[in-house]
């Protein structure tokens, strides 16, 4: 079964254990059993923490999974998750998974996805679905992933970066769930390298940050990636179609 996890799936079961003891869930749900694949939604150990950082109410957890699924399925983005998803292989994990906008992208080959995401509202969108590929979706974050050290072949996140609560806390994470030689491939918005515009983004991000979920759209993602301990394989960054505020894009691949 996808991900060596069971197939026996009662709705719900204390610490259970899934692939070679990788990842311990508190609670775990077949969301849907008649599917080829069954999606499977979990809530892991680190969620009290995480709802209380995130402190979530009902914008949070209702309104903004909604504006963000709709924000996400826009056309113009196709292009960068097909690249980024492309070169995943093996056993993947997708940081801020959201509604679930790659699942349809990745290649059939690879082993597995594990998708996180502290959002409840955002994780039942992503489970309604259709999959190719086995997927699991654990409801969790970024800065404290209920998963084994180097049991990931690849990391993906696509547009997840400017939402996490500490960036430099979650690309830790990445590099201590990657395998050794594992990839963490990535597409982000971020600072722009136009003063005129970066400017812009730092008087507007605290009122977009409450708008938007937790959005930073200041955040230098090149230099926050160049300082964890990932090796730099490629990097390239430029304007994309829309508002500059928002459509600086950092897409890169770097290594353990
Ligand atoms: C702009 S959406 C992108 C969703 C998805 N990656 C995509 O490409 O459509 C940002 C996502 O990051 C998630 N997120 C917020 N804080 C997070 C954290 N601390 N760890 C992991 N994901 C987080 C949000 O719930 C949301 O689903």
């Amino acid at each position: 079964m996808s991900c060596g996890a069971s197939t026996d799936h009662p709705v719900s079961r204390e610490r259970t254990q899934w692939g070679n003891g990788r990842m311990r869930p508190h609670r775990y749900q077949t969301v849907r059993a008649d599917a080829g694949h069954p999606i499977i939604l979990a809530s892991g150990p680190g969620l009290r923490r995480v709802e209380e950082t995130l402190q979530m109410s009902f914008y949070r957890e209702s309104v903004c999974p909604c504006l963000t699924h709709l924000a996400m399925r826009a056309g113009s983005l196709r292009p960068y998750r097909e690249a980024v998803t492309r070169q995943a292989s093996g056993r993947v994990l997708e940081i801020g998974v959201g509604s679930g906008a790659n699942l349809g992208f990745y290649r059939n080959s690879l082993e597995c996805v594990i998708g996180i995401d502290p959002s409840a509202g955002m994780l039942r969108r992503a489970a309604a679905m259709d999959t190719h590929i086995p997927v699991m979706l654990l409801q969790s974050a970024g800065e404290a992933l209920p998963l084994e050290s180097g049991s990931f072949d690849c990391v993906v996140s696509t547009w997840t970066l400017c939402s996490v609560s500490d960036p430099r806390l979650v690309l830790k994470e990445i590099s201590r769930v990657l395998k050794p030689g594992g990839h963490f491939l990535y597409v982000e918005h971020g600072r722009s390298p136009d003063d005129n515009v970066s400017r812009w983004q730092d008087r507007l991000n605290p009122a977009w940050n409450r708008f938007a979920g937790g959005c930073h759209i200041n955040r230098p993602i090149s230099k926050i990636v160049a300082a964890s301990n990932l090796r730099r394989i490629s990097d390239s960054n430029a304007y994309a179609s829309g508002p500059r505020l928002f459509a600086y894009f950092y897409q890169g691949d770097v290594v353990r």
